[in-house]
């Protein structure tokens, strides 16, 4: 990666070496002007947010202007080429390889239109107009892109400008001195400005695409977010939020119903007057003065409607308000619409909860005796998980997982699962077959891999004599484990046709005994340390 020049200095540099050439190859005055006018057209793109260019380039043009009358159409293109190529090398180009090539097949063009009729002011401007949009339009083209509107406004710009201005050049009037002086010494000081407009801008520009990078990341984060504290917790990292209320987000269904706000942690639940200003505050506009709880901060309207609002306090209050008006409404718009699409995905979330838990009761509806076992199951196993640190993602997974884990069971015969007694060897092999069949049923489901892993590995055993599988312990999933713990203490604790009541010691007991050999060691703890914990408060 070349490190950029200053424009500043670029176009310093490339002014006085022009008029240091002009002035050595004795050229006539028109040639100054000439070259005044074609520096200072290439200093229009400083207004643009590609400021950079437009300034090694305005060498060789000066060059095409001294040299090509007199040396002919190649040399002018040459030079024009070898400042292209300059450029490029300096870090100026920045449109490939390909654009010095280009560049100089313009300019191949342009050379003849411009001297073809020296006395015409329009054929010289039509050939800067050419020399100013055509290495860019060829640049597109050499992108695949087509050209897009800006290069034709840009020629048409050129044209306008140049014209009359190489018209006053070629008249032979006393209005020769006066522009002669004017338009060499303007140049060396517009530059300058120019330049300074030029990286003003270009800073600019760059946080503003910076920011509308970031903010597209955030957009995605966001939306791919699959719970409120998660969504909230993104929107506080780029926000700087620090404590929790540093950022609520406010909803409500209609005025003077009172608010909902979410943070990071929490829910509340707000009523009018103790968010007072947050329904005066307009979409997309900053409201001043406002307090949440004793908290004070500001509020930001996220829907024309008013009814869903951002209150913001302490850092995260400064970072709203050093953005700019266009980065600010940006953010208005991706938040509430990743809201919106969140909102929905939660919808959908909460509709596939339902449907595991109407599956996990029709699995547990073949056995009376392993009613709501399915359940206590996915209660346990999110207990469990909570004290092993998962986060809420995981921890989702670990609960529809949990929910299903016996669904295969609806696959098996009634009779062989509801037999009293011991089973044969074939009725075994037959009831060993539900971890699987539940992962068949859940085939279909795309993204739930996770949740399939669980059902199909709730019977393994770290020590390989487990089933369907016989996986050795690092082979069976994490969650898979936690779910095999829950489900043995439910089994054991609860009424099972092959086993009378047992109380929740025995229960642990006969866990600890296979923790290593059947049983994931951290689960068993979390599981001793949960029923502590319920021993102590009873
Ligand atoms: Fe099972």
């Amino acid at each position: 990666m070349h490190r950029r020049l200053p424009p500043t200095v670029l176009l310093t540099a490339s002014a006085a070496l022009g008029s240091a050439v002009l002035l050595l190859s004795g050229a006539e005055p028109p040639m100054f002007y000439a070259f005044a006018l074609s520096i200072f057209l290439r200093a229009f793109p400083c207004w643009r947010e590609d400021g950079f260019r437009g300034t090694l380039d305005a060498v060789p043009r000066l060059l095409m202007f001294a040299v090509a009358p007199f040396r002919g159409l190649a040399a002018g293109a040459l030079s024009i080429a070898a400042g292209e190529s300059l450029a490029a090398l300096s870090g100026q180009g920045g449109r490939g390889r390909f654009e010095p090539l280009l560049t100089a097949l313009a300019s191949a063009t342009a050379v003849p239109l411009a001297f073809a009729s020296p006395g015409s002011p329009i054929w010289i401007a039509a050939s800067l107009a050419l020399l100013h949009a055509g290495p860019a339009a060829a640049g597109s083209l050499a992108e695949g892109r087509m050209p897009g509107k800006r290069f034709l406004v840009s020629g048409i710009l050129t044209l306008a400008a140049a014209a009359p201005l190489a018209w006053l050049i070629l008249q032979e009037t006393s209005l020769h001195g006066v522009l002669g002086t004017v338009m060499t010494s303007i140049p060396l000081a517009a530059f300058t400005a120019f330049a300074a407009v030029g990286q003003k801008n270009l800073r600019a520009y760059q946080e503003r695409t910076t920011g509308t990078a970031v903010q597209n990341t955030l957009s995605a984060e966001l939306s791919a977010s699959r719970s409120i504290p998660e969504f909230m917790g993104i929107l506080a990292g780029y926000l700087s939020g620090a404590d929790d209320m540093d950022l609520v987000l406010l909803t409500r269904q209609s005025a003077g119903q009172g608010w909902i706000g979410w943070t990071v942690s929490s829910q509340l639940v707000l009523p009018e007057e103790e968010t007072a200003g947050a329904g005066s505050v307009v979409w997309n506009e900053l409201g001043h003065g406002a307090s949440i709880r004793g908290t004070r901060g500001c509020l930001l309207g996220l829907s024309p409607s008013g009814d869903m609002v951002l209150f913001v306090s302490g850092r995260a209050w400064r970072t709203i308000r050093s953005m700019d008006v266009e980065l600010r409404s940006n953010l208005v718009s991706l938040i509430s619409h990743s809201w919106q699409a969140v909102g929905n995905s939660m919808t959908i979330d909460e509709a596939f909860i339902a449907a595991a838990i109407m599956l996990a009761r029709l699995a547990d509806s073949k056995d009376d005796y392993t009613h709501g076992h399915s359940l206590r199951v996915a209660r346990l196993s999110d207990r469990l998980g909570r004290r092993l640190g998962l986060s809420p993602a995981r921890l989702r997974t670990l609960r529809v997982g949990a929910l299903l884990h016996d669904l295969g069971k609806v696959a098996i015969p009634t009779e062989i699962l509801t037999k009293r007694g011991l089973l044969t060897r074939d009725e075994r092999a037959v009831i060993e077959k539900h971890p699987s069949e539940g992962a068949r049923i859940l085939g279909a489901l795309k993204g739930y891999d996770e949740v399939r892993a669980i059902v199909s590995c709730h019977h393994e055993r770290l020590d390989g004599k487990g089933y369907p599988g016989r996986l050795f312990s690092r082979d069976i999933p994490f969650l898979a484990r936690i779910v095999a713990v829950a489900d043995t203490f439910d089994a054991i604790t609860s009424r099972r046709s092959y086993r009378a009541d047992a109380d929740q010691k025995t229960a642990l007991e006969a866990i600890r005994a296979a923790s290593g050999t059947q049983f994931d060691a951290k689960v068993v703890g979390a599981l001793e340390e949960m029923l502590d914990d319920v021993a102590r408060d009873a």
